[in-house]
């Protein structure tokens, strides 16, 4: 089943336990009163799921999801939460691969891919990231290093698994330093075609890619109208509620 496009996402990241979050609704439900058909996913702490879902309660457009999943569904794993337990929380929504799980946690290709099956199996939906570090754009190995990230997952999935994708440079991830439009459109469009070679064109067609990296108010509207742009992935202006309100509004073509 297709996720209604655009899809705008705010990832939280370790922002925002239960009181914050109970403040952040209160304020968030008063100003956005919904646009359908778009998709909107907010990816708060875990610890933070379950106050998240009763405040938005009666509101079926704002959606949870999960930042972090183990691949095993219980076990001795000291601190990690399966996909189940995030379920059962509230999410809708798994992040898988997101750069700082890959550059900070040393999370690597085939355990981002070993997640996405895990997220599927408990009936939620991945989001997995992809993104190159400066130093590989520079070396111009966008398309290798994002192909090769969206290739792991891709062989371990089923070719009717729902997926999202989004492109999240890691040089654009909390600098201010957004991507060009044009930048967010060549890698979209590269993402696209090996969607389409994999999956064909029309299923292709399904995986909404989100573009993630210093996305703000006012750089959300020329983001979202490059070519092959289905949605955003925002990180620190969605922690502020008037802000991220400002960006899920963008119009979308
Ligand atoms: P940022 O983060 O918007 O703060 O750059 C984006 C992300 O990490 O998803």
């Amino acid at each position: 089943m297709m996720t209604p496009r655009p899809v705008i996402g705010g990832n939280w990241k370790m922002h925002h336990g239960p009181a914050d979050t109970r403040r952040f609704f209160q304020q968030f439900t008063g100003l956005w009163k919904g646009r359908p058909p778009g998709t909107i996913v907010f990816f708060p702490p875990a610890v933070s799921l379950s106050v998240a879902r009763e405040c938005l309660h009666g509101r079926p457009d704002l959606r949870l999801g999960v930042q972090n999943i183990h691949w095993e569904e219980r076990g001795a794993f000291t601190g990690e939460i399966s996909a189940a337990m995030a379920r059962e929380a509230g999410a809708e929504f798994a992040l898988v691969g997101h750069s700082e799980r890959r550059h900070i946690f040393g999370e690597r290709d085939e355990q981002a891919a070993r997640k996405v099956v895990a997220a599927l199996r408990a009936g939620l939906i991945p989001l997995l990231c992809v993104g190159e570090t400066l130093e590989e754009r520079r070396a111009g190995r966008v398309d290798d290093v994002i192909l090769r990230q969206l290739d792991a997952v891709l062989d371990s999935l089923p070719p009717d698994a729902g997926l999202l994708l989004a492109y999240e440079p890691v040089w654009a991830i909390g600098t201010g330093e957004n991507a060009t439009p044009g930048d967010a459109a060549a890698a979209h469009a590269a993402l696209r075609r090996r969607l389409s070679a994999r999956w064909g064109a029309s299923r292709a067609q399904d995986v909404a890619i989100l573009y993630g990296g210093s996305v703000k108010p006012d750089n959300a509207r020329d983001l979202l109208a490059a070519p092959e742009v289905d949605g955003l992935l925002v990180g620190g202006a969605s922690l502020d509620p008037t802000a991220f309100a400002a960006i899920a509004a963008t119009e979308f073509a």
